[in-house]
């Protein structure tokens, strides 16, 4: 098990009870500040980086981020031993507390690569890879994974990659509860159209209770949660998260069993443009970029719409973010 210490000096256990998913484009370091703010358990991944990127191109723009992140994984797309190798080893360098690889992305430049979903047809190279990137480092290696490929549902397709990836040295699977389809759906399509089938991350549970089986796909609401952690070891949530971000300042108390957060919408706000106002002043970064992520924090409240307006409008890009924040805050508060 892996530890790491919190800003208190009380080590947080690495585990995969809460997590938010990788996304590319939504979980960059910024989205994870901003999640990192609402829950202290959580374990946050990054967008999927490529062995290429790495290996080949800017390595602090993909593997910087906020000492305040952990615990935090890596997600690696990859399917060269000797690549992820390299890879895991620069993410452990950088002080990433999992290097976790992807086996569920349909995409067809991710095919083209040939690694992301189209992996699972290939248990013994992933296995390869694990086994490499367990050489390579001493912090967790994980897998993420999809139940099957194109229309075949057989239970031992899964179970066999599983079998043979376990075999390699890995513990811990994070199942996408849904078939990919490569072939004829985009990549977004294939997060919604392939049917979500829970019942088959639960055998895999049952078939193997000695390994840490995480499930994902289709997440909203708490109780949904709480009745897959009554079965599996841990619930990985991804669009939801995003777009309704407050969702996740409960999680601590519900799923981890700490004292309820004192934690308001605007004290969240409040430390953003804190974070912002850091970001420019150290790394130019505009707050345009960091706000975006945050728009969805007022989700469901009367005035989100004009609120969110206001931080998500261009013509105000030239504003300081405090100044942004005010106006956002006195934006008319009309039903939404
Ligand atoms: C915008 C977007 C980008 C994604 N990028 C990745 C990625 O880089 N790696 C990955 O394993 N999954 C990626 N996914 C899939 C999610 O990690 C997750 O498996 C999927 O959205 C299902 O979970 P959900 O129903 O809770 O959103 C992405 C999903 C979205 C919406």
């Amino acid at each position: 098990m892996n530890s790491h210490e919190t800003q208190e000096n009380q080590p947080i256990a690495l585990n995969w009870r809460m997590s938010v998913a990788p996304m590319m484009d939504w979980t960059d370091r910024h989205c994870r500040y901003l999640h990192r703010l609402l829950t202290r358990h959580t374990l946050l991944y990054t967008e999927m980086v490529t062995t290429g990127a790495l290996l080949h191109g800017d390595v602090p723009r993909h593997l910087r981020f906020n000492a305040e992140e952990h615990p935090l994984a890596l997600q690696l797309g990859g399917s060269e031993p000797a690549d992820l190798a390299r890879a895991a080893r620069l993410g452990a360098h950088w002080g990433y507390d999992e290097i976790n690889l992807n086996c569920g992305c349909p995409s067809e430049r991710v095919q083209r690569g040939a690694f992301g979903a189209c992996l699972m047809n290939e248990a013994p190279l992933v296995a390869d890879g694990v086994k490499a990137m367990r050489d390579a480092v001493d912090i967790a290696v994980t897998v993420k994974h999809r139940i099957g490929i194109d229309k075949d549902e057989s239970y031992d397709f899964v179970r066999d990659f599983i079998g043979t990836v376990a075999g390699a040295g890995c513990e811990v699977f994070i199942v996408h509860a849904r078939n990919a389809w490569l072939k004829g759906l985009s990549p977004k399509e294939n997060r919604e159209v392939p049917p979500l089938r829970y019942e088959v991350v639960a055998r895999l549970k049952r078939d193997f209770p000695g390994l840490t089986i995480a499930i994902n796909g289709g997440f909203k609401d708490s109780a949904a949660v709480a009745g897959q952690l009554a079965v599996v070891d841990g619930v990985m949530v991804g669009r939801e998260a995003y777009h309704n971000p407050w969702w996740l300042a409960g999680w601590d108390e519900e799923f981890y069993g700490a004292a309820p957060s004192a934690l308001t919408r605007e004290a969240v706000e409040e430390l953003m443009v804190e974070y912002m106002e850091r970001e420019a002043r150290e790394h130019g970064t505009h707050w345009y970029s960091i706000a975006r992520h945050m728009l969805g924090l007022r989700h469901g409240l009367p005035g989100a719409r004009r609120w969110r307006q206001a931080w998500s409008d261009h013509r105000l890009k030239g504003l300081p973010a405090r100044e942004v924040m005010a106006l956002a805050r006195t934006a008319p508060s009309v039903q939404d």
